[in-house]
């Protein structure tokens, strides 16, 4: 009886455990800083196709919004830094709760779970910026929740860079974590309200960055295969950077009197593209042990159990600034059009699989731009390239990149072609001073991949069905 009575508890927990993995899963970060959007309702097809139900917004974008309504997905919606100011009113942040949250708190509407209020705004790159207003924003945003009922189900948080905490040179182990100086005490006001409101800390963890801004960085470390020199902190080995992380901001939680509050990790991910170390390989390495990690519900030495993640990101976004580096792109675990970049195990239990594409995405034709190879000015060559990748996305052509590798020809008819594309393959943006030309000939090379953008989804709404168009002497029937 004994026996049989443990095997029941053992059972009994194994279900809970797969149980916590189906319901909870992991959420995707969906940013929408991309010359070509895919249609909000074929992404949020792709969600649902790929078991993901949960997603982080930089904004509450209307036609988002209501591509989201009807489904479970859980939603955190956001309000960009730049508008953290109208949000110190109370008035206004009850007007923005009103258009953006309860608005679509009906049945069938969308399921909010959080509103982020500003992303990342005490960055030390914002010169304080927002310093004085974050707090206020927040406290409004929740108080104007909490008075418009929703706000037991609904948590305003503050997504925050890893950048609020450290611990000490003298002593660099995650248990010696504190909030950074110059904003100790703003945090601990922010915490104490949030935990009041049982709301958690946000919080975004890049391994990648560790490894870019350090070129001493241990290879091993930003990764989750464990390393040959851990780091150690009280008799606690630290494998990973993730970990690590992790671990300074609870200590740092813990060291103002909130040990117990809940951790969300707001972005978590590794790009493939635009540095030596964004390729499909490491991301692929550094997604699988993630997950492997994740399923296991082990948590971190400080904090076992289970972590709440977004992934940054959902698609390619190719007009995100790049400012912190070319990498800034490249950040989708899938491409621009909706396709799957690599095998991922989203189960971390060793099923590699490729995500289930987006389905019914529109293409332009199979038309490229390419340098004339009978051009013989070539003086105007080195301005027009420089043009063309200002308006477009040749962050592929750097060093370490997917097109490092073309001859200077390759790399004219690389910018061209991304220029072109970007215009909508307009025949006027495949000139540049008569020293290019269009081809129908697929000029990818290698892991050079001259793209074809996606078609503007809104035509195939705009036409009515049944009209028939005449377009250079054929005759096409749009169903
Ligand atoms: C909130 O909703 C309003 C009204 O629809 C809209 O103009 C505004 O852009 C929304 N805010 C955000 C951050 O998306
Ligand atoms: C912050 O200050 C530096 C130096 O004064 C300046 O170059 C930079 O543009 C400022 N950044 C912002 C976001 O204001
Ligand atoms: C924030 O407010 C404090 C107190 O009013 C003020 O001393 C400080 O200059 C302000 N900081 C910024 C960046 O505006
Ligand atoms: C390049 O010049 C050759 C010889 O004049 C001509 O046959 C060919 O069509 C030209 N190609 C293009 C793309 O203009
Ligand atoms: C191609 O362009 C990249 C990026 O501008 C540059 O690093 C590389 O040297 C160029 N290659 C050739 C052969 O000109
Ligand atoms: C062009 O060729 C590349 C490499 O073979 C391929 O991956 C890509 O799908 C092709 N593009 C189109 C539009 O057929």
């Amino acid at each position: 009886m004994l026996k049989l009575g443990f095997l029941v508890v053992l059972a009994f927990m194994g279900y809970w455990i797969d149980h916590d993995i189906c319901v909870e899963g992991f959420g995707v970060n969906w940013g929408t800083m991309a010359t070509h959007m895919l249609e909000p309702k074929i992404v949020v097809q792709m969600l649902k196709d790929n078991g993901i139900n949960k997603v982080k917004l930089f904004d509450a974008d209307k036609s988002t919004m209501n591509a989201l309504a009807g489904t479970d997905i859980e939603v955190m919606v956001a309000i960009p830094n730049d508008q953290l100011l109208p949000m110190t009113d109370y008035d206004r942040a009850k007007d923005w709760v009103r258009r953006n949250v309860t608005r679509y708190n009906f049945k069938n509407g969308v399921n909010i779970k959080y509103v982020a209020v500003g992303n990342e705004p005490f960055l030390t790159a914002y010169n304080n910026s927002f310093v004085n207003l974050t707090f206020p924003a927040l406290r409004n945003i929740q108080n104007a929740l909490n008075e418009a009922g929703v706000g037991d189900s609904i948590k305003a948080t503050v997504p925050l860079n890893a950048d609020v905490y450290f611990s000490p040179e003298s002593n660099p182990v995650p248990s010696a974590g504190r909030f950074r100086t110059d904003i100790a005490e703003l945090m601990t006001q922010i915490v104490e309200f949030m935990s009041k409101n049982q709301a958690p800390f946000t919080v975004n963890i890049y391994p990648f960055l560790s490894l870019y801004a350090n070129e001493h960085f241990p290879m091993d470390f930003a990764f989750f295969d464990g390393t040959p020199s851990p780091v150690l902190d009280n008799g606690v080995e630290y494998t990973n950077v993730f970990d690590a992380n992790f671990d300074t901001l609870y200590s740092a939680l813990k060291a103002v009197g909130y040990g117990n509050m809940a951790i969300l990790v707001g972005e978590v991910g590794w790009p493939t593209d635009g540095d030596k170390n964004a390729n499909l390989n490491n991301a692929y390495r550094f997604y699988k042990g993630l997950f492997a990690k994740l399923a296991s519900n082990r948590g971190t030495p400080l904090r076992p159990g289970y972590i709440e993640v977004y992934l940054f990101g959902l698609i390619d976004e190719d007009a995100k600034s790049i400012a912190p580096g070319n990498f800034e792109r490249h950040w989708g675990i899938f491409r621009y059009d909706g396709q799957p970049k690599f095998p991922m195990d989203i189960s971390g239990q060793g099923q590699d699989k490729h995500l289930v594409a987006a389905k019914n995405v529109q293409y332009l034709p199979n038309r490229w731009c390419m340098l004339n190879p009978n051009a013989t000015d070539l003086s105007k060559l080195a301005n027009n390239i420089d043009y063309a990748c200002t308006f477009s996305d040749c962050t592929s052509l750097g060093y370490g990149s997917s097109c490092n590798n073309l001859d200077a020809i390759g790399n004219a008819s690389y910018a061209f072609n991304m220029f072109y594309q970007v215009q909508n393959q307009l025949d006027l943006s495949c000139d540049f001073e008569g020293l290019a030309m269009v081809t129908n000939r697929n000029l990818s090379q290698g892991t050079c991949n001259f793209i074809i953008q996606t078609g503007k989804y809104s035509i195939s709404h705009k036409v009515l069905p049944g009209i028939v168009v005449l377009l250079s002497g054929f005759i096409f029937l749009l169903l």
